[in-house]
């Protein structure tokens, strides 16, 4: 579309810049720009016909609630995070939305966070993976996505205002680089900012994200939208690089930018620029157009929740449940389903699927029968011990028991973040009770955040992991238990064994305002595998029904800072299954601590019984690299490097070791400079030496030849002191002069 920009007046520019109404941007007609529709997101449709709100409180139109990014971030399978973009961009075409609000990429940083059901992992590459998967499709199909939130928005306790506090390389290699992926690969239509400071500074009105990092850096041409209600300065924010303010503000926020640009604050260009982003976006679909297919999105969404379940334990093959069996089915979440989370992704499902139902048809088929005791309820319970009671019996006259646990809607939302892992205690004493006297026990979970297994874990013979798996999710379940789908979900977060072992424990959720990410890099199994902490569950666990075997790994380094990997995977077992080739790098390479090993590159694929597959996986430059905050560059270290496939973070079954040239990036050297910089650097240091050793006589080479640990006394005293100590032995003009060779020498960033 072409809009004269410049023949609109400035109050009609700033009028464009916030929102008409709680979902709408503001339409001129006479200049042919309409207004369009952005909603939630990111798993299904939220259109609000009526009332609108934020969290979800009044009903949407129905829509189909496709798995939440907590399912999808278990597949592993960037196909699931495709089929669910494009199935949610058609139904937005239905209702001619468009900008469908999401997929959320930020990290895991805490299992507490509120809101880790929205998120795909505690790993960016497996986060970015995902969210660029799931934006390329949505977008292809018509309907533009916004990355969100943007950035370092980890936790719900005082999201609107507190402020992130992380260093430069913590956010450079954990924080942004799910939305780089996304940005670079798949050019969303737009960036949402987020409630949060990030820094100090609102992420809403933060030069240096919007501008520097996303624009400058990342080559991101679309809109920057605020979070809803994120704008705290509208001045600044637009300065800032932030387009869009949703929603609007009665019209009060753009008189603020008409008075800026009037007084000279804001230039007018600033406003222009803007206003073109945002004007783009009506070239998106924006009027309602067609039918989605109710049934055929309800079977996708069952397809696409089967494949996220994680079988976390299975003694004695206790799944699935194959022969003819009496099967005790106990649990509340079995006949009311908790498939999604609270808050602004809350979707009207166009129907919901118990387990209950769905392991009733599947037992009639195998010939075994199911009966179902409630065993507790989520609210308060007078009849707390007859319930239980009542399963427990239950239970003792079945071959098999399976549980529903998990977390209840009051247990974790947006808006607020957990304070313990553990399951309602009602729960646990059903789990045990159940476990004590039923021949098998398997537990299934409900959750969309981490929960504690401790306390019942031994108790019971199998754990399936269902997290929320949207409207389909209990039929997705029925079928992964009764072996119609062999489970393939892997962990894209850690179960830790205790929530002290969470990295980010001692400052999380903050206090005073901030949130300090002390922690650093070390986020999730970064900091488990580096401390060798144990856990219950490693990142990257999951079963199968069949077996898996890798074997003949080789890697080829094809450049200074790259390589490639291959890998044959077989299926072992009896089976077809799907396997997920996890390949981490570990290396101590370089001046900064580096985690224990890193995710670097992963490919699920299927295999039939008796099939191998040889996997090749590409390692480019930032596989190897990290963020050097002095050169404020990506850096590959020269150095060592092993390359090692893992069954998940902790258990690894291969490994190759390659040397990298990686970068030569000398640092210019200065009198604060150490003397073991010094003596370190590939000119200067030999020059030095010479110099040293130039002035001595015979007997004091050899002393210093004899005793180089007088030398380490002194190498991390900055050369300005140690010149003190040495009586003019090095003259300032020849200092001066290496001080010269080492910037010459200097390759810029
Ligand atoms: C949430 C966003 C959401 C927006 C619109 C905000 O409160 O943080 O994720 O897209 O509301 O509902």
């Amino acid at each position: 579309m072409t809009v004269d920009i410049p023949s609109l007046t400035l109050e009609q520019k700033a009028s464009l810049l916030s929102g008409g109404d709680f979902w709408s941007t503001k339409a001129i007609p006479e200049a042919g720009i309409p207004s369009i529709v952005l909603t939630d997101g990111p798993h299904g449709i939220r259109r609000q016909a009526g009332g609108a709100d934020h969290l979800g409180i009044n009903d949407a139109e129905p829509s189909t609630c496709f798995p939440p990014a907590v399912a999808v971030g278990s597949s592993w399978n960037p196909d699931i995070a495709r089929q669910v973009g494009a199935a949610v961009g058609r139904e937005a075409l239905t209702f001619g939305v468009s900008v469908v609000l999401g997929p959320g990429v930020n990290i895991k940083r805490s299992p507490l966070c509120g809101r880790n059901f929205e998120y795909y992992s505690e790993d960016p590459l497996l986060s970015g993976v995902l969210g660029a998967a799931h934006v390329a499709a949505m977008q292809a199909v018509g309907p533009g996505a916004s990355v969100k939130h943007f950035a370092a928005n980890n936790q719900e306790h005082e999201r609107m205002r507190i402020s992130s506090d992380v260093d430069e390389r913590t956010l450079r290699e954990i924080y942004l680089p799910a939305f780089e992926r996304v940005v670079t690969e798949a050019a969303p239509a737009t960036v949402m900012a987020s409630y949060n400071k990030v820094n100090g500074v609102y992420a809403s009105q933060n030069p240096w994200l919007l501008t520097e990092v996303l624009r400058q850096e990342w080559g991101f041409d679309g809109a920057v939208v605020s979070d809803w209600g994120a704008v705290s300065d509208r001045v600044a924010s637009l300065a800032a690089g932030m387009d869009l303010e949703m929603p609007g503000s009665g019209g009060a926020t753009d008189q603020q930018i008409v008075d800026a640009v009037r007084s000279g604050e804001l230039a007018e260009s600033v406003v222009d620029e803007a206003v073109r982003r945002v004007v783009a976006l009506a070239e998106l679909p924006h009027s309602a157009s067609g039918e989605f297919d109710v049934d055929a999105h309800h079977a996708l969404a069952r397809v696409l929740a089967a494949e996220s379940i994680v079988l976390l334990k299975n003694e004695g093959a206790a799944l699935p449940l194959s022969a003819p069996a009496r099967i005790a089915v106990v649990g509340t979440f079995a006949a009311e389903p908790r498939f999604q989370g609270g808050g602004s992704s809350h979707i009207n499902p166009t129907r919901v699927d118990a387990a209950l139902d769905a392991l009733r048809q599947l037992a009639d088929e195998n010939g075994s029968s199911v009966e179902y005791a409630a065993g507790f309820v989520l609210a308060d319970d007078d009849e707390a011990e007859t319930r239980r009671r009542e399963a427990v019996q239950l239970a003792g006259r079945a071959d098999v028991a399976v549980v529903f646990a998990g977390l209840g809607d009051r247990d974790e939302s947006e808006g607020f973040d957990r304070t313990t892992l553990a399951l309602p205690d009602a729960q646990i004493a059903v789990i045990r009770e159940v476990a004590a006297v039923a021949a098998h026990t398997v537990v299934v979970l409900s959750n969309g955040g981490v929960v504690s297994l401790e306390g019942w874990h031994d108790d019971v013979d199998a754990i399936v992991e269902g997290w929320l798996l949207g409207q389909a999710g209990g039929s997705a379940i029925a079928d992964v238990l009764f072996g119609r789908v062999n489970p393939s979900g892997h962990l894209a977060e850690t179960i830790p064994l205790r929530l002290q072992d969470n990295p980010s424990w001692n400052n999380f959720p903050g206090e005073q305002g901030h949130v300090r990410y002390g922690e650093g890099v070390m986020v999730g199994y970064r900091h488990y595998e580096t401390a060798a902490q144990p856990v219950r569950y490693p990142f990257g666990h999951g079963l199968s029904y069949t077996t898996f075997d890798t074997t003949d790994l080789h890697v080829e380094v094809t450049g200074s800072d790259t390589a490639t990997a291959r890998v044959t995977v077989s299926n072992t077992g009896a089976i077809p299954g799907k396997h997920v080739v996890q390949l981490y790098v570990s290396t101590d390479a370089g001046p900064v601590r580096r985690p224990e090993r890193d995710l670097r590159a992963f490919s699920k694929v299927e295999l039939e019984p008796g099939e191998s597959r040889t996997i090749d996986l590409a390692l480019d430059r930032r596989a190897f690299a990290y963020w050097d905050v002095d050169l404020s560059a990506w850096v590959v270290p020269t150095g060592d490097y092993a390359i090692q496939i893992g069954e998940d973070a902790s258990r690894i079954v291969a490994e190759r070791r390659i040397a990298l040239g990686g970068d030569v990036r000398l640092r210019p050297l200065t009198l604060e400079s150490a003397v073991g910089e010094w003596f370190a650097h590939p000119l200067v240091g030999p020059a030095l030496m010479r110099g040293l050793t130039a002035g001595m006589t015979e007997e004091q080479r050899k002393h210093a030849a004899d005793n180089p640990d007088e030398l380490k006394m002194v190498e991390s005293m900055p050369m300005q002191q140690f010149l003190a100590f040495t009586g003019g032995a090095f003259p300032a003009e020849a200092l001066d002069q290496l001080m010269a060779l080492s910037r010459a020498e200097t390759v810029a960033a």
